[in-house]
């Protein structure tokens, strides 16, 4: 029952002042967030790119205040896909964006999160790849998914992202799988109300499974994003069972969580992608993967006592 009181502490600004200024937080947090800056991420690119890992990069931040936020945020992915021209990555290294980072929640949000974002598709294209659009909460997704469309008129490998835990995602992936989308599914990392959303774990793996299956006989390439060993053994049945070949669907984990597995499912000749955070504002990512294993906040707990 840890889960939803620190998925709602995640929004609360009073926590975030005081986990941020907590002293030992950033040892705890560099094992999911694992660097700051430009310069402190390059390496670990190299690193896991050298392992024959492919990379999808989020600069952590959400839920701005101010269109300058939103500039910035779009400053800060135009600097990294700049060094990231520079290692010659191609699509080994994508970028996963939050619309809310690029002003979806302010006035007029929209339209500003499709312009802010534009230039970071353009710019990822034009070094050769691609731009993902994280799910957030459920409000936000009829824009999310308005803004997919519209950028994959002109850039058809803008991917988004589907969450099992929704009753709505079923139709979505309908709809994403006949038009051949680039499609990640997820099981849901915010705090849902029943109305819209499975609550139990055994329903939202059921949900997730079917989901896959119609992913897996759709059109469009199916990014499985899960660290459940059950779910990425039904997922290489499925591919078996429709003939997908290994390069017609990839694994995605994040950075810091089963990362053995990442190695072994890059072995077996599969196309693995590791969603690899950096900068400052990593409250509301770092609070999400606390919530989903209490067993991180235990952890995060003692060493704050035992400092
Ligand atoms: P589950 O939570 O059942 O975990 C399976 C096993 O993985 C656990 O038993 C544990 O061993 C390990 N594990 C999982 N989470 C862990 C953690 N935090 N710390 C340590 N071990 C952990 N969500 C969303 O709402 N919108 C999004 O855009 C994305 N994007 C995204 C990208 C990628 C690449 C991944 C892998 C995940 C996301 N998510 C997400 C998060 C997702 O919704 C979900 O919360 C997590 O992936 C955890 O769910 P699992 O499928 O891993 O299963």
């Amino acid at each position: 029952m840890l889960g939803p009181v620190i998925l709602a502490a995640s929004r609360s600004d009073r926590m975030r002042r005081l986990i941020s200024a907590a002293p030992v937080t950033k040892q705890v947090v560099d094992r999911f967030i694992p660097g700051e800056t430009v310069d402190e991420i390059v390496p670990i690119i190299q690193d896991l790119t050298s392992r024959g890992l492919e990379l999808t990069m989020d600069v952590v931040g959400e839920d701005i205040t101010t269109p300058e936020q939103a500039e910035a945020a779009r400053d800060a992915y135009l600097q990294l896909i700049d060094r990231l021209k520079e290692l010659e990555l191609g699509t080994r290294a994508e970028m996963s964006v939050k619309l809310s980072m690029f002003g979806q929640a302010l006035d007029g949000g929209h339209e500003l999160a499709l312009a802010n974002v534009r230039p970071v598709v353009e710019a990822a294209a034009a070094i050769g790849t691609t731009v993902t659009l994280d799910a957030e909460d459920h409000t936000t997704l009829d824009s999310m998914f308005a803004i997919h469309e519209e950028l994959r008129k002109d850039f058809p490998q803008t991917g988004c992202v589907i969450q099992a835990y929704l009753f709505r995602t079923e139709d979505d992936a309908r709809r994403l799988a006949a038009n051949g989308s680039r499609v990640r599914l997820v099981k849901g990392a915010y705090k849902e109300p029943a109305e819209v959303a499975y609550q139990q774990k055994h329903e939202i793996d059921k949900a997730y499974v079917r989901v896959l299956g119609i992913l897996m006989e759709g059109a469009g390439y199916p990014m499985i994003g899960s660290h459940d060993p059950r779910l990425i053994a039904i997922a290489q049945e499925l591919a078996h069972r429709v003939g997908r070949k290994l390069d017609e669907y990839e694994f995605q984990m994040l950075y810091g969580i089963r990362s053995d597995e990442h190695l072994r499912l890059a072995a077996e000749g599969h196309r693995m992608r590791v969603y690899t955070a950096y900068g400052t504002d990593w409250y509301g990512y770092f609070m999400r993967r606390l919530a989903e294993k209490p067993a991180n906040l235990r952890f995060f707990l003692r060493s704050m006592v035992s400092k």
